[in-house]
């Protein structure tokens, strides 16, 4: 089955390295026939609009981070749906674990923004995952499936979910692949319809074991998603899927 591969820069990047990385991934897909996976590539929001035009008609999708679940309106910093909409992303991430850390985001929250994101015709793309002291305290999985429902409405038609668990971010640790594949096989049990992805410390040396697991539908990369060649050797690795 083709690969969801998605690419969360978070807080880092500028114009000259948007556009020298979209040169560089074009050149690579442009190096072969056709790419399988589907790909999106999540910059700061400020970045989406030169990222898109540089992307254009590559088939390469992009993706915003976070967004308000107001529309417009007295709320001063906020990006709105439209907003992001504008700018050229067809996905937003809600509810990665530093925003619910940095910024309170409660699963309510998530769910006011992901309804926001598919009225108005994106995909939401919405992250769940435990702490290590809760993966320690043995209750993971009833966690994470409670977390998933009240984030994601059960009338969402076509969210993705990243089950990311909190202590695999950025630390080089993954989960054992019998414990992804359980996790994956709750969520699909608590959002049937839900493509799910893995996320924490997918790199190159690691991606065709993560993506062989039964239920992960893709992975959404963080640091490795900021180097050119890890990024590529990711999409490549997909293309065996
Ligand atoms: P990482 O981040 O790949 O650097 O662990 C993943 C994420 O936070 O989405």
């Amino acid at each position: 089955m083709p690969k969801l591969l998605v690419a969360n820069w978070k807080m880092h990047g500028d114009t000259a390295f948007a556009l020298s990385f979209a040169e560089g991934l074009l050149r690579f897909l442009g190096g072969r026939n056709a790419f399988r996976s589907t790909l999106v590539v999540c910059p700061p929001a400020v970045l989406l609009a030169p990222l898109a035009a540089a992307l254009r008609g590559s088939g390469v999708y992009l993706g915003a981070q976070d967004v308000s679940a107001q529309p417009s309106g007295p709320f001063t910093g906020d990006v709105s749906v439209p907003l992001v909409k504008d700018a050229g992303a067809a996905y937003v991430i809600v509810g990665h674990s530093e925003r619910r850390t940095h910024h309170g985001e409660t699963d309510a929250h998530v769910a006011g923004k992901c309804t926001a994101i598919e009225a108005a015709g994106l995909v939401p793309l919405v992250c769940v995952g435990e702490s290590a002291h809760v993966r320690e305290s043995g209750g993971a999985a009833g966690y994470v499936a409670g977390q998933l429902a009240a984030s994601v409405p059960a009338s969402a038609r076509q969210a993705v979910v990243a089950y990311e668990p909190v202590w695999a971010i950025g630390s080089g640790v993954v989960p054992a692949a019998q414990d992804i594949a359980a996790m994956h096989a709750t969520l699909k049990v608590v959002r049937p319809a839900a493509n799910v992805l893995y996320g924490g410390s997918v790199n190159p040396e690691n991606i065709s074991d993560i993506l062989g697991i039964s239920g992960v539908d893709g992975v959404l990369i963080g640091g490795a998603s900021l180097k050119l060649d890890a990024f590529c050797s990711i999409v490549a690795a997909a293309e065996a899927f």
